[in-house]
């Protein structure tokens, strides 16, 4: 497959960062000001957006055969009872299977213009390598349906999800493992005790978990709700999707969110420096519909800027390339 087929002109790329900057400073107060807290509430945000599967290529078989990582399978289709006496799993979210024509994993083909000022490019999808592709920016690196990371993209420093305090089998970047936890050690003291549904997925993993849901719910369909290979911000290993603690995975509940683990983590997480990457009503800005378990860990004080700005993590960490 191929990755990266166009890359910004230098020249216009760097006028784009200027203008951004500039943008960032008047508007949102990031930077100069010292992230100062604006508060608001999210554009576009009034409230659940329609509740899709997550991918994860460990819940359920893979069209071709069963991907690495797989540890603990759990439930997908037929979920056990809820654990939580504040919402219900709701199996039948999971979309009956329909028959999807193969098509190309790139469906759009256009100019990859210069960043405009005004923010990220509005929803399509492309293949154009993303500004900051070495491990070391995992703070910044922008991931959406435009700009991608290459196959070669793979942390070195990868732990396991139990050193962390979680259940085990789920790689992440030690990167995060103080912060995490952290958080996991509070939120099971305030009786939101946490687990982890996914984790770090590498280009091949996600290659296979985008196809098992085109397979699943159809290609426009997987588009909303799953990442093409390279363009998850699984691949970073710094996201995660978290679910309750011994529950079925978060999509099956109608809205995790309001969940003791999901409400905690929505109120918390970015105290830790993870903030959530597609909020509800927010998908002109995310391109992804609401997914309330999936958290990015970006660090404490960039946690803290996207949080007090109201706006989506890409609105702010594209003023950031
Ligand atoms: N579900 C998100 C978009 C991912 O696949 O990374
Ligand atoms: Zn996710």
């Amino acid at each position: 497959m191929a990755i990266a087929t166009r890359t910004v002109q230098p020249h216009s790329k760097w006028v784009g960062r200027l203008l951004m900057i500039a943008t960032i400073v008047a508007g949102i107060g990031l930077g100069a000001m010292g992230g100062a807290l604006l508060g608001g509430s999210l554009p576009g945000s009034g409230g659940p957006g329609p509740l899709t599967p997550d991918n994860s290529p460990i819940l359920a078989p893979a069209p071709s055969g069963s991907p690495a990582g797989s540890p603990t399978p759990e439930p997908t289709a037929s979920p056990s009872p809820s654990p939580s006496p504040t919402a219900s799993p709701t199996p039948t979210r999971v979309p009956t299977p329909v028959p999807t024509p193969a098509r190309s994993p790139r469906p759009t083909v256009a100019p990859t213009p210069a960043p405009p000022p005004s923010g990220p490019p509005a929803c399509r999808y492309d293949d154009v390598l993303t500004f900051h592709t070495d491990l070391a920016s995992w703070r910044i690196t922008l991931m959406d349906t435009v700009y991608m990371l290459p196959g070669s993209y793979a942390p070195g420093d990868l732990v396991d999800s139990s050193v962390a305090g979680l259940n085990g089998g789920y790689p992440i970047r030690s990167v995060i493992l103080a912060d995490l936890s952290a958080m996991v050690a509070d939120a099971r003291a305030a009786g939101a005790p946490l687990g982890v549904q996914s984790a770090y997925r590498s280009y091949s993993q996600q290659a296979s978990t985008f196809q098992y849901w085109v397979n699943l719910v159809g290609y426009e369909q997987a588009l909303r709700t799953s990442a093409r290979a390279g363009h998850s911000e699984h691949q970073l290993g710094t996201t995660l999707d978290f679910k309750s603690a011994g529950g079925p995975p978060p999509w099956e509940y109608a809205d995790w969110a309001s969940t003791p683990a999901g409400a905690w983590m929505k109120a918390n997480a970015w105290k830790y420096g993870f903030v959530m990457s597609y909020p509800a009503g927010a998908f002109a800005h995310t391109c992804y519909d609401y997914e309330p378990w999936h958290y990015r860990y970006v660090g404490r004080e960039l946690a803290a800027r996207i949080h007090a700005s109201g706006l989506t993590p890409r609105q702010v960490l594209w003023a950031l390339q």
